[in-house]
């Protein structure tokens, strides 16, 4: 056999790559970027590979060794790959995982729709990826409330203009009705997400409600015109995730004509800590089911055959449900509210700490009220001033809410508990303590 050809000799390099680069590809390509998060993530991991404790509440997502996916879905897949499921799956998903999602909307949400609504995908970001490319035109506005998750990398993807909502503390950083109202000239569609990353707040009825009136009456001036429709993607990937008196709420559950305007997005990845799994789907309205199906078999983003057959068969198990979120859940919520008691203990010492009480999802909204202070001979000013003070000074490890694009929310922060025990909450929480108390 001849010599192999080393093709990374054959590569330009240094400022000839990025010219060659910019020479080739899609100009989208130039303005895209990773996530932030895993860049701070990478600094925790460097820390604690250097013997360092680090309270690490940084990633959204779970460590198996504190929260596995239930045994039903283990048993599932395993029993699948047993029986040979290991063909092509139709691009759109099983019917019967299609069918065990109109099922537990039925019986979990008291929504009604017919198979074809369904369109399956490897977790929640390729249905988020479809419904921007299928709805949003080029030129056209995408409206979405920061702080949130990724959004503005899919309007950028498409070539779309961003219409950023700024929600505060005020509304528990989610967007109300009049936030929303008289920014909605161009819109094709707007982004909601509940429980919402990064804050774990939930919207309540009378909050959704009244964005889903303000959508309706959109629609109405715009169907009156002849204009394109507003559509409402709605994202609830962690929807069984709350507590206390918190309660999901959907738009077409509130009012149904928004059925018509609305795409659900949603996963297994966080209510059944299956990030690795990769199953997801959309809910759509029936007359778009045609192009989603054609452009998720495009992208070929189908989740695994065995995935899917065992997360039918779990979605079918509202017994295993329950068994499984007895733990589950209430193993977030614990470690939520430790999170919660721990700062508000310490507000009620006087220390410039505070946080939203725990609603959903697995995140806590906490806050250092610590601009300002001084610490290592320097001012505190900025989030990653923030940052770095409660990571080097506690081992803390947070992400500053502003990652997620509100503005004026300096030491705000969001707190990821699925990555950590008790224990770890305990100690980080008293190395917070003692780390405050020595601030000037
Ligand atoms: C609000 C929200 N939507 C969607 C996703 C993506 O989920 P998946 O991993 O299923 O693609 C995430 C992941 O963090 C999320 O927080």
């Amino acid at each position: 056999m001849s010599e192999p050809v080393d093709c990374r000799a054959l590569f330009p390099t240094g400022d000839d790559a990025e010219a060659w680069r910019l020479a080739s590809l899609n100009p989208m390509s130039s303005g895209l970027k990773g996530s932030s998060i895993l860049k701070i993530a990478y600094e925790i991991r460097a820390m604690q590979d250097a013997g360092n404790s680090v309270c690490n509440l940084t990633v959204g997502d779970f460590s198996p060794a504190q929260f596995s996916v239930p045994v039903e879905l283990r048993e599932g897949v395993d029993a699948a790959f047993a029986e040979g499921q290991t063909n092509y799956p139709p691009s759109f998903g099983t019917p019967e995982l299609r069918a065990a999602v109109v099922s537990m909307y039925e019986r979990d949400l008291g929504l009604t729709y017919g198979v074809d609504s369904v369109i399956v995908g490897s977790g929640a970001r390729p249905p988020i990826y479809a419904t921007f490319s299928l709805v949003v035109q080029a030129g056209d506005k995408v409206m979405f409330c920061a702080p949130s998750w990724n959004n503005p990398h899919y309007v950028h993807i498409n070539g779309a203009e961003a219409v950023k909502v700024h929600c505060g503390p005020e509304t528990d950083f989610l967007p109300t009705r009049e936030l929303l109202e008289g920014k909605l000239d161009g819109v094709s569609l707007i982004c909601l997400n509940s429980p919402l990353n990064p804050t774990g707040t939930v919207f309540d009825a009378d909050q959704l409600g009244g964005i889903c009136d303000l959508v309706l009456e959109e629609n109405a001036r715009r169907e009156a015109r002849g204009d394109r429709p507003l559509m409402v993607m709605y994202d609830q990937v962690y929807w069984m995730l709350t507590y206390g008196d918190a309660k999901h709420v959907t738009p077409p559950g509130l009012r149904p004509e928004m059925a018509k305007y609305t795409i659900f997005v949603d996963a297994i990845s966080k209510s059944f800590a299956a990030t690795g799994l990769r199953v997801g789907w959309a809910v759509i309205p029936e007359p778009f089911a045609l192009p989603f199906r054609a452009l998720m078999g495009h992208i070929g983003a189908w989740a695994p055959k065995p995935e899917q057959l065992a997360t039918a068969k779990l979605l079918n198990d509202p017994e295993a449900i329950t068994r499984y979120h007895g733990t589950m859940k209430q193993g977030l919520e614990d470690r939520l509210r430790a999170l919660h008691d721990g700062l508000q203990a310490m507000k009620a010492k006087g220390l410039p700490a505070d946080s939203i009480a725990p609603q959903g999802a697995i995140y806590l909204t906490g806050r250092f009220d610590i601009a300002g202070r001084n610490w290592n001979g320097k001012v505190i000013a900025t989030d990653e001033d923030v940052r770095s003070f409660l990571l080097e000074e506690a081992g803390f490890g947070i992400v500053p809410l502003a990652v997620f694009g509100p503005k004026d929310v300096v030491g705000w922060v969001r707190l990821s508990v699925g990555a950590v025990g008790l224990d770890d909450i305990a100690e980080g929480l008293a190395r917070i303590e003692a780390a405050l108390e020595k601030l000037d």
